[in-house]
């Protein structure tokens, strides 16, 4: 079973009209070894002919076989890279990014000065820099700079048929920007990358590039991988099912790596605890019966799940990731990164343990969420476990509420995850579902934009301010296939109404500048105003990473536990009422709570002492104290006279700034907003201590949780609505109904009409002018008309 190698590479020739530029890279003899196994160097020439010859050109290839590290080296030692113009390569997950330029820098023997990578607002670019990694959402943003994006000659958009909203959009803007760069006579050079999926979405579509682009496939080594169906499909316990699974491969069959397929992070975890305690970490003794033990093994868990950048990413988000990939967490920072929060992805600077070979004698287990789908490849795979879900965010346009909820994958990606164990030898993938439930898995994914909201691309679309650009963006979406189904679910209508009808305003364009979803760039926009800003962006970081405190809700697994878990969250829950404070302070709520823990974290040195004491996620204060920072220097950069300063033992807001903060969040969350029903109007049982919202019918209620249940304010905004056995808000700040009219006229309804013109954001002040209406108005809301 030899492996063919094919021929050493030469300089690719290139047509006489072009100069002839060969760029030598210096490669250690085993990187050019391992190079010369990948399926694409075979291809290098006629990748290289497609791109002189085109303007588009589109590589498909099965994962691993080399597309991401080896193009950009192709095209480096071309030239394009040289002179006036470098490499850009977008990702559409963080941890993509990163880890393909710290990979491709090592193979090219060059320093991270020169293959570098940029991710939200974090990276290592120099100007020396001429291959640049970076997610989807960074390119997104450099276009809104330079529409030309004049600093690239070649821009590889990697892993498109994952159809993320960034990628989409950014085929999308590249299919206009590629003829006009030639029209300036400085070509740029489109190529774009998939696995074997999808291929005919980009070349199928004469709106999108009319002439044709050539598909390069590249040949694959992918062995044979056999295929288990389970019997029976376990109905929940598909953890519990994949760690016997995980036993009986690791005990019965031959050397060769496991790869485990969960939904989220805390699963992840979980897992890899109860691996631990099963397996240590420590060869076992050799128990001598018989020839089949394998004495020396051990199972090594390196686990490839979120790491929430936000919640070791929203709750992985980022993400979120994702959360922790868990639900509550998925970050959504960052237009910047498009991040890939999907479910959680782990960042893990340097190499991560899941590339290096495990050591001898030992058995490496990974187990991960499906960011090991496609977009990286573990060496040594020959066992694929798939739980056959994921989890997904699903969002409600109509009502705001999103749920994660974990689905059934479809038939692609169970595909592609049993395509992971035959990487270098005949593998097999056990499915821990029948085939009866695989037949009826969707073909694939929706793409993402036809499950999100879409309100920070419609302002970053904006924000472009190219309306010709704009109205074929838009056209673009659609024939992407982008927008069908939003059309069916109506939220074609948004991007519509958002259209040409609507210039951006001057908050808007101060909104646009701030890596945050627009609701929180709003926040921050405004917060320019009694020296708020650091609390808004320990606010915004905070709900960013969301799930700041332990829950404690795990089932115990004795008395004894059991009465531990209640002592912990009587600490969280006193802490949470002494953090909200009293008076003017408990009005801000839950987010009066997250200024004190972030305060008093910070202030005791931010511990993993004190965040275990105070039942904090030690984690997720990181991943505040770093976007704390982050998003001070965006802040500065946008708005250099602030001259703010990260300090991190922030002192507790004053009144006024408390009332200004609580503004603050009314006005970026202005549509969610929920009132009380008056006592005196309550009929049905089930209306007790209700809430009404402008967009749902049912009534919804404070959850337990809160700082503000007992106290049950007239008015308040909440962060987020989550179903469980009722509709509970969370996150809860108590406001004034008198600010409504004044901060949200476009959800008010007037008796009269206003007289006095309406509010309006003065960009230079970050002021908010409004002249009070006076008696005119009732307090009130109704959605803007559609
Ligand atoms: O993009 P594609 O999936 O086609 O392949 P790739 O990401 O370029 O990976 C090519 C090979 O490099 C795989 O065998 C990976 O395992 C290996 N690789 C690695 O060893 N370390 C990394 N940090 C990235 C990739
Ligand atoms: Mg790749």
């Amino acid at each position: 079973n030899s492996i063919p190698v094919p021929p050493p590479r030469s300089p690719p020739t290139l047509p006489p009209s072009q100069p002839a530029i060969f760029i030598p890279v210096d490669r250690s003899p085993e990187i050019q070894e391992a190079r010369l196994l990948l399926p694409i160097l075979a291809e290098e020439q006629v990748v290289m002919e497609a791109v002189t010859h085109n303007r588009v050109v589109v590589i498909s290839g099965e994962t691993g076989s080399g597309k991401t590290t080896q193009v950009p080296q192709f095209l480096y030692e071309a030239g394009y890279a040289s002179g006036d113009g470098i490499i850009g390569v977008t990702e559409p997950r963080r941890v993509a990014a990163v880890s393909m330029s710290q990979r491709v820098a090592k193979e090219m023997n060059l320093s991270d000065r020169v293959v570098s990578y940029q991710i939200r607002y974090e990276g290592n670019t120099t100007e020396n820099t001429k291959i640049k990694f970076m997610t989807d959402g960074v390119l997104l943003k450099e276009i809104q700079r330079d529409f030309l994006l004049t600093k690239y000659k070649v821009i590889i958009i990697d892993e498109a048929h994952e159809r993320s909203v960034y990628t989409d959009i950014l085929i999308g803007l590249l299919s206009r920007i590629v003829p006009l760069r030639a029209k300036r006579g400085r070509p740029l050079k489109l190529i774009i990358m998939s696995a074997t999926l999808r291929v005919e979405d980009f070349t199928a579509n004469e709106s999108l590039f009319p002439a044709r682009p050539p598909v390069i496939e590249v040949g694959t080594r992918q062995f044979a991988v056999t295929v288990h169906f389970n019997k029976r499909t376990p109905l929940d316990d598909y953890a519990g099912e994949a760690f016997r699974k995980i036993c009986k491969i690791h005990r019965m069959l031959p050397p060769g790596g496991i790869l485990v397929f969960l939904t989220g992070q805390a699963e992840v975890h979980s897992l890899c605890r109860r691996l631990r305690r099963s397996f240590p970490h420590r060869p076992v003794p050799d128990p001598g019966e018989g020839e089949g033990r394998k004495s020396q093994t051990w199972i090594d868990l390196a686990n490839y799940s979120s790491v929430p950048l936000e919640e070791e990413e929203a709750e992985d988000r980022e993400a979120g990731s994702d959360g922790d990939g868990e639900a509550g967490s998925e970050a959504d920072l960052d237009l910047g990164d498009g991040d890939g929060a999907e479910a959680g992805e782990c960042l893990t600077p340097g190499v991560s343990p899941v590339f290096r070979p495990a050591p001898g004698g030992t058995r490496l287990c990974v187990v991960a969420t499906n960011v090991a789908e496609t977009s990286l490849t573990i060496p040594g795979i020959k066992y694929v476990v798939d739980c056959g879900k994921s989890k997904r965010r699903f969002y409600d346009q109509l009502t705001g509420v999103s749920t994660f909820r974990v689905t059934w994958i479809s038939q692609a990606s169970a595909n592609q995850r049993a395509g992971r164990a035959g990487r270098t030898e005949p593998g097999h993938c056990y499915r821990l579902y029948s085939s009866a439930v695989f037949a009826d898995f969707e073909e694939f994914s929706p793409a993402e934009i036809t499950r999100r909201p879409v309100d920070d691309l419609v302002l970053q679309m904006k924000d472009l301010n190219i309306e010709k650009s704009l109205v074929s963006a838009e056209e673009l979406l659609i024939s992407l296939g982008a927008l069908v189904e939003p059309l069916q679910t109506g939220r074609y209508k948004e991007l519509e109404r958002a259209k040409l009808s609507c210039p951006i305003s001057p908050l808007g364009r101060a909104m646009a500048s701030f890596p945050v979803a627009p609701r929180y760039a709003k926040m921050l926009a405004l917060s320019r105003q009694h020296d708020c800003m650091q609390y808004a962006i320990t606010l915004v970081s905070a709900l960013t990473v969301r799930e700041l405190f332990e829950e404690f809700n795990r089932p115990a697994v004795n008395e004894e536990e059991t009465q531990k878990l209640k002592g912990k969250r009587a600490r969280v829950a006193q802490m949470q009422r002494i953090w909200a404070g009293q008076g003017v302070s408990l009005k801000l709520g839950d987010l009066m709570v997250v200024l004190g823990a972030v305060g008093a974290c910070e202030f005791a040195g931010c511990t993993l002492h004190f965040c275990t004491q105070n039942g904090l996620r030690y984690k997720a204060m990181l991943e505040i104290r770093r976007l704390r920072a982050q998003l001070t220097n965006a802040t500065n950069a946008i708005y250099p006279e602030a001259g703010l300063f990260v300090d991190p033992k922030m002192k507790p807001p004053l009144e006024s700034q408390v009332t200004m903060l609580r503004q603050m969040v009314l006005a970026g969350l202005g549509d969610q907003v929920a009132r009380r029903l008056p006592p005196g109007e309550v009929l049905e049982d089930k209306w007790r201590n209700a809430y009404k919202t402008p967009l749902l019918d049912d009534p919804v209620f404070i959850h337990p949780s809160s700082v503000l249940f007992k106290q049950l304010p007239e008015f308040v905004v909440y962060q987020e609505i989550v179903e469980t056995s009722k509709m509970y808000m969370k996150g809860l700040t108590e406001i004034e109904a008198e600010w409504i009219p004044l901060l949200l006229p476009r959800y008010t309804h007037f008796e009269k009409p206003l007289e006095s013109p309406p509010p309006s954001y003065c960009p230079d002040t970050g002021r908010v002018r409004c002249h009070r209406a006076s008696t005119f108005y009732r307090v009130g809301w109704q959605l803007p008309a559609v």
